[in-house]
């Protein structure tokens, strides 16, 4: 191996006002694999990350539940470093953007990039909220999509069609924060002119920092010249404000990636790194950010010209990864696949989820998908079935009939050599995040070690005279595999590697690969992994599913085959004016053989109304009745003649259809609560 590299990583900053999720997991892991992948590699390789603690939405959230942003973060950041923690993401450091250290880069750069002439200002038009007393983000206002039509949408896009547009677009707007109607009002606005750096920025992408892909789609925006970035909000904002701009605050996009060095800065004033080796201009150790495909504009563009711009170097290069799908569809809170971090750990091993992504993630930005199903076969049968399953059958042979104690020497060296020379082209995969072919090929290893016990059979040998000896070194070998494997699965498999230690005694390093463990003796075998089951899948389904009673009931009955239709708000059904009407008059209808005309009393009103109930009634019998009618329903003109109103009636139909028929004293007029 050559000269050891000095590398600084980083995951994207989660906001902090809402759990980690599945989704997120996929950035956290890739990259907790990849750094871990470095320092297996006996690289220095620093993974730092914080959250996200400033914006709008963590402002109105913390006002919502009553608390101040402080309080909100702090809670918020407890419970994010705990989730990371038992998924085994071993950061170096975590910390957060309301930092001082964080301040104090906020404003360090842009007094540069101001000094520099990089800023400027504008006074634009923008939605307020009267009442609110503030400016709204695209995301606080919602109306009727412009496009077609569909009522609540966001000021940015449609949920429905999809269609993207600007907020003053959107039909009857209302703020989602006071409901009022959002005004246009003027103000001063801080650009930073990202404009300067467009030479710098398209050199720096020609030189393979990013993905094709990315580059692909930064080439149109090339195209459709780099428009400058307010990089200001008004007050009222949870941020940091701007040093020479009295109520203005710095955009919470501004001051997040900064977030990258305040974490490692802080990390730097708590060891012996040296901050400027990694952030001078000149520096020569790498810089890797890896995160989600949704961000990568604010990545590849604003934050290398800022970097730039301020005089610090720029990212060696940006990993973005595509999206999570759970069984093939947006993760979703009615189907259970809304799952928490905290709600998997809570029924299942966190290894079990590392191995399923790293075993799907390639370098490119497609989205991955998390099918439940193939999740519990794959881990199955790769992890137990094919790894550990090699050292349970060695195992147990060696400590009880070999006094712990491991061969002088392997039966087949060849065998043992090929896996060794494997490691090179699976390292060369971890090192290009083609995770998915860097499992194909651990996998591959582990079926040739596999054929081997198969073929060489120990429990059979074991019973034979005279071939203890023989039996010793097939499972030396088998256990000598085992160790290549568990070695090259390290970085996915943090806690088994550690157990499997443990078990052989010896640290598993990648350096030492190619020097079997011979004549060594071993510790007692404990079990590694255990199956997942149907079961523990099912509970965390269950557990993510919304207490949507309307939909996710497990129905018996009518309600089996007619689910209860979506939820309504109480001033829905206040709408709905509900009264017991006395039946006076019911008849026939020529010409029409589903219904049957009433008259109906409401207590000083009558009603003429169409029914659909003569498959159940003979009008006869319904004569002098009380039923309960919507009495505000618009009238609709039918064939036969105008419908006044609609009475309620139960059941499946034809025979099986009941009217309402209150007594206990309702009189006709009284509203039905
Ligand atoms: N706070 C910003 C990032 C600032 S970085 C200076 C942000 N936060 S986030 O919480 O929304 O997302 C954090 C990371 O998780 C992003 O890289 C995002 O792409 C990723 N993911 C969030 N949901 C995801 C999926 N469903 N699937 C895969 N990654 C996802 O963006
Ligand atoms: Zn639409």
């Amino acid at each position: 191996m050559t000269d050891k590299r000095s590398i600084l990583v980083t995951s994207a900053l989660p906001y902090a006002n809402g759990p980690i999720h599945l989704g997120h997991l996929v950035e956290y892991i890739q990259t907790d694999i990849w750094a871990r992948f470095q320092r297996l590699r006996e690289n220095t390789c620093y993974y730092v990350c914080a959250d996200d603690a400033h914006g709008t939405p963590i402002m109105l959230r913390a006002r919502q539940d009553g608390i101040t942003p402080e309080e909100l973060i702090a809670v918020t950041q407890k419970e994010h470093e705990a989730d990371f923690a038992d998924f085994l993401i071993d950061f170096d450091n975590y910390y957060t953007t309301h930092s001082d250290e964080n301040r104090e880069f906020a404003s360090s750069i842009y007094l540069k990039l101001r000094d520099e002439g990089h800023i400027r200002t504008q006074t634009i038009k923008q939605a307020y909220d009267p009442e609110a007393e503030m400016f709204l983000p695209d995301r606080f206002i919602k109306g009727t999509c412009p496009k077609c039509g569909a009522d609540d949408q966001y000021g940015d896009n449609c949920e429905v069609c999809g269609a993207t547009y600007d907020p003053t677009e959107l039909k009857n707007p209302v703020s989602a924060v006071s409901g009022a109607t959002p005004i246009e009002k003027d103000s001063e606005q801080y650009f930073f002119k990202l404009s300067d750096f467009s030479d710098m920025l398209q050199k720096w992408l020609k030189d393979g920092h990013v993905q094709s892909e990315v580059a692909n789609k930064l080439d149109e925006w090339f195209e459709e010249g780099l428009k400058d970035w307010d990089i200001s909000r008004n007050a009222p904002y949870w941020g940091f404000e701007i040093p020479d701009a009295p109520g203005k605050y710095f955009y919470v996009w501004m001051d997040a990636p900064m977030g990258y060095m305040a974490s490692f800065k802080n990390l730097c004033d708590k060891s012996d790194i040296n901050f400027d080796d990694y952030w001078a201009a000149d520096s020569k150790n790498e810089l890797y950010h890896f995160i989600g495909k949704d961000i990568a504009r604010f990545h590849t563009l604003f934050w290398p010209a800022v970097l730039d711009g301020a005089g610090y170097r720029k990212p060696s290069g940006v990993f973005c990864h595509g999206f999570l799908t759970v069984n093939g569809q947006k993760m979703s809170k009615s189907r259970g696949t809304f799952i928490k971090a905290r709600t998997y750990l809570e029924h299942l091993n966190p290894e079990y989820l590392r191995y399923y992504y790293t075993a799907k993630l390639s370098s490119g930005v497609d989205d991955i998908d998390l099918n439940l199903e193939d999740f519990m076969q794959r881990v199955n049968s790769d992890l137990v079935g094919k790894v550990v399953n090699i050292a349970s059958r060695c195992a147990g042979f060696i400590t009880k009939k070999f006094d712990k104690q491991l061969s002088a020497e392997l039966p087949d060296i060849d065998l043992y050599n090929d896996i060794v020379a494997a490691g090179e082209q699976i390292a060369s995969h971890y090192e290009n995040r083609e995770y998915n072919k860097a499992v194909r090929e651990i996998m591959a290893q582990a079926d040739k070690a596999n054929v081997y016990i198969d073929e060489n059979k120990p429990w059979v040998l074991i019973k034979e005279e005279g071939k203890e000896d023989e039996v010793q070194k097939i499972c030396t070998q088998g256990l000598n595999m085992f160790r290549l494997l568990m070695t090259y699965l390290k970085p996915i498999l943090p806690a088994t590697a550690e157990k499997s230690e443990t078990f052989l005694n010896t640290e598993l390093k990648w350096s030492t690969i190619n020097k079997p463990l011979l004549s060594h003796g071993i510790n007692k075998f404990k079990p590694l992994l255990t199956r997942i089951e149907k079961e523990q899948i099912d509970a965390i389904t269950e557990a993510s599913t919304e207490n949507m009673p309307t939909k996710e009931i497990t129905a018996t009955g009518p309600l089996a085959d007619d689910p209860i239709a979506d939820e309504i708000s109480f001033d829905d059904f206040a709408k709905v004016d509900l009264r017991i009407a006395k039946i006076v008059k019911a008849e026939h209808v020529d010409g029409a053989d589903k219904l049957l005309q009433l008259t109906l009393d409401l207590g000083g009103d009558t009603r003429n109304v169409f029914a659909g109930i003569k498959s159940a009634y003979k009008p006869e019998d319904l004569e002098g009745k009380l039923t309960v009618m919507v009495a505000n329903l618009a009238p609709r003109k039918m064939r036969f003649g105008l419908s006044e109103g609609m009475v309620l009636a139960a059941g499946p139909g034809g025979k099986d259809l009941f009217i309402l028929n209150p007594d206990d004293g309702a009189t006709p007029g009284m509203k039905v609560k």
